[in-house]
């Protein structure tokens, strides 16, 4: 019998819009307002049946990763076999094309996509209620990355309310190479804490996002420049690029995007960015509708 092909299940990055800090819990995690979308560039993970789980990498960024044992891929495929009470193990590949620990949600994502490669695997049934419960317990915004839907994220990660529509945009991505932890960037952060934003509830056209979020922003900015100045550097680039519409941090950083009127534009900026800065990644990506 020919051997079963590999079940592929792509890891998009994750691209906090607008992030509104709204409070902070007794155990110390933060309250969040948060306006989630994904796009068409991302790592990929690969699984095959197998006695046992393993996990191996692959792609550009595979050797900044940790151990496969310390991998969050790892513990993901671990406890999703413990809560379903699965004896079967896994041949894991993780393709990383993000870079690590960048605020585009790299580690969330190839958790949420293992999850989903192992649960059809596997043949777990996704309605089961433990799920969103194990989801969340790997990291905050894990549960909004096994949706992979445009969402506004509440509590601390939990409260998903997906938006019925949402257009797609061009964007532009750019990591200047600097990891930044986000424990550190969030006890970074002072001052008052924002008000949850009110996205309008009907259909929104590209046109109309960047003037929406105009009334937004990410609150995690400020500290994250405090801690990693570079990535002021960064929104300054892009927001010199002709054809940008708005320019702001992703999640913790260090990873900024823009928005941009065309798909055009946004290519011509990521080649001229990646030309003026080779040590940094660019990429000229598409933001997913609904
Ligand atoms: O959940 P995750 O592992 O992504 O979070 C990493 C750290 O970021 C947490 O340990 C916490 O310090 C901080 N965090 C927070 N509030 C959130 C999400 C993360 O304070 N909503």
């Amino acid at each position: 019998m020919a051997a079963e092909p590999p079940i592929r299940e792509p890891a998009p990055a994750k691209i906090n819009l607008y992030l509104h800090v709204t409070g902070r819990r007794p155990d110390g995690y933060h309250l969040l307002d948060s306006l989630v979308v994904f796009c068409d560039t991302g790592d990929r993970i690969e699984a095959c049946a197998a006695g046992t789980l393993s996990l191996d990498y692959a792609g550009p960024f595979a050797a900044d990763l940790p151990a496969p044992e310390d991998n969050l891929v790892m513990r993901a495929a671990h406890e999703l076999a413990q809560t379903f009470e699965i004896s079967k193990g896994a041949r894991l590949t993780l393709f990383k094309s993000l870079p690590v620990a960048s605020g585009i949600g790299g580690g969330s994502a190839d958790a949420a996509a293992v999850l989903r490669a192992l649960i059809r695997l596997w043949r777990i049934d996704p309605e089961d209620g433990r799920l969103a419960k194990l989801a969340l317990s790997l990291g905050a915004d894990v549960p909004v990355c096994l949706m992979t839907r445009p969402a506004i994220m509440r509590g601390i990660g939990e409260d998903l309310q997906l938006l019925p529509s949402f257009p797609e945009l061009p964007l532009v991505l750019v990591n200047p190479g600097t990891g930044v932890s986000t424990p550190a960037v969030f006890k970074a952060r002072t001052g008052d804490f924002s008000l949850a934003f009110d996205w309008p509830s009907g259909t929104v056209t590209a046109d109309e996002v960047p003037g929406i979020l105009d009334g937004t922003m990410n609150d995690l900015q400020v500290p994250a420049i405090a801690i990693a100045p570079v990535i002021a550097d960064t929104l300054e680039v892009l927001q010199a690029q002709t054809g940008h519409l708005l320019a702001r941090m992703s999640g913790s950083g260090a990873t900024c995007f823009a928005l941009f009127e065309s798909t055009s534009a946004a290519h011509t900026a990521a080649h001229a960015i990646a030309d003026a800065y080779p040590g940094w990644w660019v990429q000229a990506a598409t933001v997913y509708g609904a």
